[in-house]
């Protein structure tokens, strides 16, 4: 392998990762100024890779490198570009960033691939700004609805409205239109989980991504002073969300594999001395069998009518986000599979807790993932770390998959 690609990596992920839309931090949303600049870099990058470039209506950053004929396959290989707020990172941007010095060290080698490449950085994948995810893959896909258009962020613009403030060079994909010639995707990401480290392997195959559901739920209650209203007379919008928080958590804890989280709540009017008339909070619940899902969202609905009754509120509930399960293409991962026990021997198989761009792109074509060791298992968070040994170990076998798929290809 080309001398000194791993640094050239971490060096890459280390600029990408001071492009911000807050000093001091990493935070990049769905069509901030950060996700503009984050695109200017990453293209530059791409175009050093003689990949060409465009940016599509919903603010996906494209690389294209032409195959040999107009009828060659598409490969597309990506992951996204926006961050959680205050995040690492190698959430992301390892899979976009990845394939770039992939594909530069393929050229340098001489190597020439029968298909066409398509290198995507996704403009949404965190669901952040409108607590929905995957607005980048939806829009890649040419699938993005119009609830999704609706959406509106805390300062009221819609998903539409946003959009149309961005500069696209290139439109969206007409979701209508078939596209026969995907070859496949494929996307490299850092574990975000425990695992691998447990085993002591950098790398592992991907067999499935779990189902995951997000809403917003608004407990409306009435809002007076905090020192003249008896505690027996109060409709205590926070206090009625709190309790329905600590009922998701105590379902979670007693259902084996689920997962679900409050983790944005705002509060209103908010002041210390006011009782709090409405409470609106985020709603995350995943599980690896779609109907463990499905029962708990049933069960949270009741237990949230039981509350608001109890407590003189209303509560509403708005789905942002339903995704299935999604399980890895078959084949795709076996010959993924056989690049890992190439390279590094064993390959264990995870399944995802984490939602990913594949979730979307898999209805358009298969999927295959790679995931890579990361400390403590720690992602979502500033000290997200992946060693330039690991990621070393994943570009081989990114390498080596794509040598294979030229192969079979050929
Ligand atoms: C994306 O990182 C997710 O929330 O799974
Ligand atoms: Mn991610
Ligand atoms: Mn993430």
């Amino acid at each position: 392998m080309g001398a000194g690609i791993d640094a050239e990596l971490v060096r890459k992920l280390e600029q990408l990762g001071r492009v911000s839309d807050v000093p001091g931090e990493l935070t990049r949303t769905f069509l901030s100024p950060a996700m503009q600049r984050a695109n200017d870099l990453v293209g530059k990058w791409m175009r050093q890779a003689r990949l060409e470039t465009t940016v599509d209506a919903a603010g996906n950053l494209i690389g294209r490198l032409a195959g040999p004929h107009r009828e060659a396959p598409t490969l597309v290989l990506g992951s996204h570009l926006d961050t959680v707020r205050n995040a690492g990172k190698f959430d992301g941007a390892l899979g976009v960033l990845l394939p770039i010095v992939a594909l530069g060290e393929l050229r340098r080698r001489g190597v020439t691939l029968p298909f066409a490449i398509e290198v995507v950085g996704f403009s949404e994948e965190e669901g952040v700004r409108f607590s929905s995810a995957y607005l980048g893959s939806k829009g890649f896909c040419g699938r993005l609805k119009a609830a999704d258009l609706a959406l509106r962020d805390e300062a009221g613009i819609s998903v539409a409205e946003a959009m149309a403030g961005a500069k696209p060079r290139r439109k969206m994909r007409d979701g209508k239109s078939s596209h026969r010639d995907w070859l496949g995707y494929f996307e490299v990401h850092i574990e975000q989980g425990p695992v691998l480290e447990k085993r002591n392997l950098a790398v592992g195959v991907v067999s499935a991504i779990a189902g995951q559901s997000r809403f917003r739920l608004r407990w409306t209650g009435k809002a007076g002073h905090a020192g003249t209203t008896p505690m027996d007379l109060r409709r205590d919008a926070l206090a009625g969300a709190a309790e329905f928080a600590l009922a998701v958590e105590a379902l979670a804890r007693k259902t084996s594999g689920l997962v679900a989280t409050v983790g944005q709540v705002s509060v209103r009017p908010g002041a210390a001395n006011v009782i709090p008339g409405e409470t609106v909070h985020s709603l995350d619940v995943r599980h690896a069998r779609d109907a463990v899902r499905k029962k708990a969202l049933f069960q949270l609905g009741r237990l949230a009518a039981s509350i608001a009754r109890k407590r003189g509120l209303t509560v509403h509930w708005q789905r942002t986000q339903d995704n299935p399960a999604t399980a890895c293409a078959r084949e795709l991962t076996a010959t993924l599979a056989r690049s890992v026990k190439k390279i590094q021997g064993p390959c264990p198989s995870l399944v995802s807790g984490a939602g990913h761009d594949g979730v979307v792109v898999s209805l358009e074509m298969p999927i295959t993932m790679l995931f890579v060791r990361c400390r403590d298992g720690l992602s979502h968070h500033p000290d997200e770390y992946a060693s330039g040994r690991d990621l070393g170990v994943a570009l081989k076998v990114t390498i080596d998959f794509l040598e294979a798929l030229a192969r079979q290809q050929a």
